[in-house]
């Protein structure tokens, strides 16, 4: 949550900063500022509720940096203490307005910094926790210290995972910014003349491939043509540089109306690219060289933990069903922020696979920690390159999803699902528990689903149909599935919830009669994920029983099923497929439904309110 970025070079800096933020608007939207360096002896501050105003006043203004060099630092806010206001936003600057902070995290002991520094005189004109940063590292350097040495020292007094950038009016120039924890990273851009600080690799690629990615307790200080990194003592650390392989594409939405319809419509593309160089189609097997584990090593794990939060974890949930089934380990799902706080016992025969698109969840990453200190073996599925989980894993399995823009998670689920479908075939094979045969089919339905997927978005336009008639007056719907289908359900319920902000629940089915049926009425249909398979039966009971209460029901459903036209009020179809493939195909309509009920409810889909796509904060 938050974005941050910082340069200092040869060219006028506030265009880069305006333009960095934009990219990193996916981080937190609720305010943006920017301060930079006019050689004037303070730093000018502008702040607005949001990039778009942020860019207007910056060009209202004239700002552009133009000290020589030009620096300065900026920032998109996800608010957690004080509210969305402008003096809440950030930078954050000392008293005499010569000091400048952007900050990402929670500065955990700030009630009790405040108020040693309210009694020693200082004046707060914020409510966030972030104020205290540019107040400490003010009274280090009026005592004479650099603003690399005070930025270790008000470093060293905060509590909690933060990061953060400082700037000072009297060292022309110089930027510094430290990590603490896991609360997104800090990634330093290398350029010829110039460098930078971002949250993410993205906001720098349009300037330099070369970058250095902070560990947490190191600080780095950049100005135009130099660059040093230290611990939090001041101890020089010597910092590869590395080459990235990404490209910078500036995000477009091609003809679509939003970020979210195009990640929606790419699936069928994208879960192509979760299977290159991975699945041999010929052969009818899978091969995942970025697990590091000997056949003995996988023999010995007797334990599998999937862990991940929101959207990630509904696909931790499906691969512990399908790793179970195939390898025969038992497998479960956890929320990592739960896991992270009980007396787990793990063990190095544990296998612990994190999911994680943005690769810097707070919680994620504190429970994959954990599982480090308990000598588990760890695997983490990630879409963004370089990110703090790919350092503490023992593998990395990117989900080549591309950058998901919409804050609500599509299309890199998809493709997280078809990662761990992967890798439950390979760990079973590896085990000696898949025949051959078996697996060479699993690799041949897999073979089916980019089609599949792109029937399914073909068929869209029912969904629209259904949010504008059905949906859009409702305040609550239900969403049931049995077995793998349970969580893509939740997943159901979560995008409506995110996009519509409409109430709904996902249950497994046979919950329904223990308490969820006492809210079946006309005001609330229910969604139940109803294709043909080993529970179908179970369903259309589920189903009866909603329809003899009253209940609205729409229902996916198998082309070709003839009792379910007669039994559901609205039937969304599905193609046939195989049992651990049509679960993928169920999230289509679902996301579908999301965001057309969005839509005609007038809402943003691909910035609901309240959210942020990397959550950094616990
Ligand atoms: C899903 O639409 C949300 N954006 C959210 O639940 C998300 O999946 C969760 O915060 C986990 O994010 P991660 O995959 O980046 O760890």
């Amino acid at each position: 949550m938050c974005g941050i970025i910082a340069y200092a070079g040869p060219k006028p800096a506030a265009p880069i900063l305006v333009s960095g933020l934009r990219t990193l608007e996916y981080r937190g939207y609720d305010s943006a500022g920017i301060g930079v360096q006019n050689g004037s002896g303070v730093i000018t501050v502008t702040r607005a509720l949001g990039v778009d105003q942020l860019a207007d006043a910056v060009a209202a203004q004239d700002i552009n940096g133009e000290s020589a060099p030009n620096v300065g630092i900026a920032h998109t806010r996800w608010a957690t203490h004080g509210g969305v206001t402008i003096p809440n936003a950030h930078p954050h600057t000392s008293a005499d307005g010569r000091v400048a902070v952007v900050h990402n995290g929670i500065v955990e002991n700030y009630m009790e910094l405040r108020t040693e520094l309210v009694d020693s005189g200082v004046e707060f004109t914020s409510e966030t926790d972030s104020e205290v940063i540019a107040h400490l590292v003010s009274r280090c350097v009026e005592a004479g210290e650099t603003l690399a040495t005070a930025v270790r020292c008000a470093a060293r007094r905060l509590h909690g995972a933060s990061s953060f950038v400082a700037t000072f009016a009297d060292q022309p120039g110089v930027i510094v910014g430290v990590r603490l924890g896991n609360a997104g990273g800090i990634v330093v851009g290398i350029g010829d003349g110039f460098h930078l600080l971002a949250s993410d690799v993205l906001a720098i690629l349009p300037h330099t491939d070369r970058v250095v990615y902070l560990r947490s307790g190191e600080v780095a200080s950049i100005e135009p043509s130099r660059v040093e990194f230290t611990d939090l003592l001041g101890e020089p650390l010597d910092r590869p540089v590395f080459k990235t392989g990404r490209s910078f594409e500036a995000a477009a939405k091609g003809e679509h109306p939003h970020f979210m319809a195009k990640e929606i419509a790419e699936q069928s593309e994208t879960v192509s690219s979760a299977m290159r160089r991975r699945v041999d189609f010929e052969s009818g097997t899978i091969d995942l060289p970025e697990i590091p584990y000997t056949d003995d090593e996988i023999r010995s794990i007797d334990r599998v933990i999937v862990s991940g939060m929101g959207t990630s974890l509904h696909s931790c949930m499906y691969g512990a069903q399908m790793i179970e089934a195939l390898t025969g380990i038992p497998a479960q799902a956890e929320n990592a922020s739960e896991l992270r706080y009980r007396n787990t016992a793990l063990n190095e025969r544990t296998l612990v696979i994190s999911v994680t698109q943005s690769g810097e969840t707070a919680d994620t990453l504190a429970a994959m920690e954990l599982a480090s200190a308990a000598g588990s073996k760890q695997l983490v599925l990630v879409e963004a390159e370089g990110t703090q989980a790919t350092l503490v894993a023992d593998g990395t399995l990117y989900l080549g999803a591309g950058q998901e823009i919409g804050v609500a998670s599509t299309k890199t689920m998809m493709c997280s699902l078809v990662v761990l479908y992967q890798l439950a075939v390979y760990l079973g094979t590896r085990r000696d528990r898949l025949a051959a045969q078996r697996a060479s089919d699993l690799v041949s339905d897999l073979s089916r689903l980019p089609g599949l997927i792109a029937e399914m978005i073909e068929d869209g336009g029912r969904c629209e149909k259904l949010a504008k008639e059905k949906l859009v007056d409702k305040r609550h719907l239900l969403y049931l599935g049995r077995g793998a289908l349970h969580p893509m359900a939740m997943e159901g319920a979560l995008k409506m919830k995110e996009l519509a902000y409409l109430h709904a629940e996902g249950y497994p089915a046979g919950e329904m009669k223990h308490g969820p049926i006492a809210l079946i009425s006309e005001e609330m249909p229910t969604v139940a994920l109803a294709p043909q398979g080993a529970l179908y039966d179970k369903m259309v009971g589920n189903i009866h029983e909603v329809k003899a209460r009253g209940g609205e029901v729409i229902a996916l459903a198998t082309r070709g099923d003839e009792i379910m036209p007669g039994l559901a009020d609205e039937v969304l179809w599905l193609p046939v497929a195989s049992q651990w493939i049509v679960p993928m195909l169920t999230l289509v309509p679902m996301q579908q439904l999301a965001y057309h009920t969005s839509v005609a409810l007038g809402l943003d889909p691909d910035k609901p309110r309240n959210l942020a796509k990397s959550v950094t904060v616990e």
